[in-house]
């Protein structure tokens, strides 16, 4: 199974991928990591790795519609069988999504369909909410929508501040992601329909 790792940031979910891969959880090979930003520390991340990179700057593009279609020629290069967004702060068009359907799997920090967007920490502190989390699921046309596969939760603290509940947010999404792409891997996990399926079995 052939993944190419997508990223914007400190690539901290990308990192989790590499360690499992180096300890063997994850039948799988890491075919690139690719970043709409040139500097982001993930890519550092992948070089020290020794995985090939790329970087797809989309403030050079005309258009949304000109930077995905580059970025979707740029993933077919490697012909992957699962796209992995880990920390991708671009919102991807109908086409890019379309094309990847059944292959694609985001990471949202928030227990979906609770709190889709940015500020997810904040918003779960504000609303009183005694548990946060984040969701793994399938990428649809639906921005942070798409069918769910694995949520995890973890306890909102009195006085939590948003980079409390991050870092624990975190280490909760470090542990469910590279699960979640080993099941793909399997075999074992597959988006039939619009319902997420496991074993053969609707989740
Ligand atoms: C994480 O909160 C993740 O849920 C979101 O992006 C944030 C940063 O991820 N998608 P990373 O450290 O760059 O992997």
């Amino acid at each position: 199974c052939k993944i190419v790792i997508l990223i914007s940031g400190s690539g901290s979910n990308l990192q989790a991928f590499i360690d499992a891969a180096a300890k063997g959880e994850l039948p799988a090979s890491i075919a690139a990591v690719i970043s709409n930003r040139p500097l982001a520390k993930g890519l550092d991340r992948a070089r020290e790795a020794g995985i090939a990179t790329a970087a797809l700057d989309h403030t050079t593009f005309e258009s949304r519609d000109a930077f995905d279609a580059a970025l979707l020629e740029l993933i077919d290069g490697y012909q992957p069988d699962l796209v992995i967004l880990a920390g991708f702060m671009r919102i991807l068009g109908a086409d890019f999504v379309r094309h990847f359907r059944g292959r694609m799997l985001n990471i949202h920090p928030s227990l979906l369909p609770k709190y889709p967007g940015l500020n997810t920490h904040q918003r779960a502190i504000d609303a009183g909410d005694a548990e946060a989390g984040a969701t793994v699921h399938f990428v649809t046309e639906e921005l942070d929508g798409g069918p769910p596969v694995i949520h995890a939760r973890v306890p909102v603290e009195p006085g939590d501040t948003a980079e409390l509940l991050a870092s624990r947010v975190l280490e909760q999404e470090h542990r469910i992601y590279p699960l979640a792409a080993q099941w793909f891997a399997q075999g074992r996990l597959v988006l039939n329909g619009n319902r997420a399926e496991f074993d053969g079995k609707a989740l």
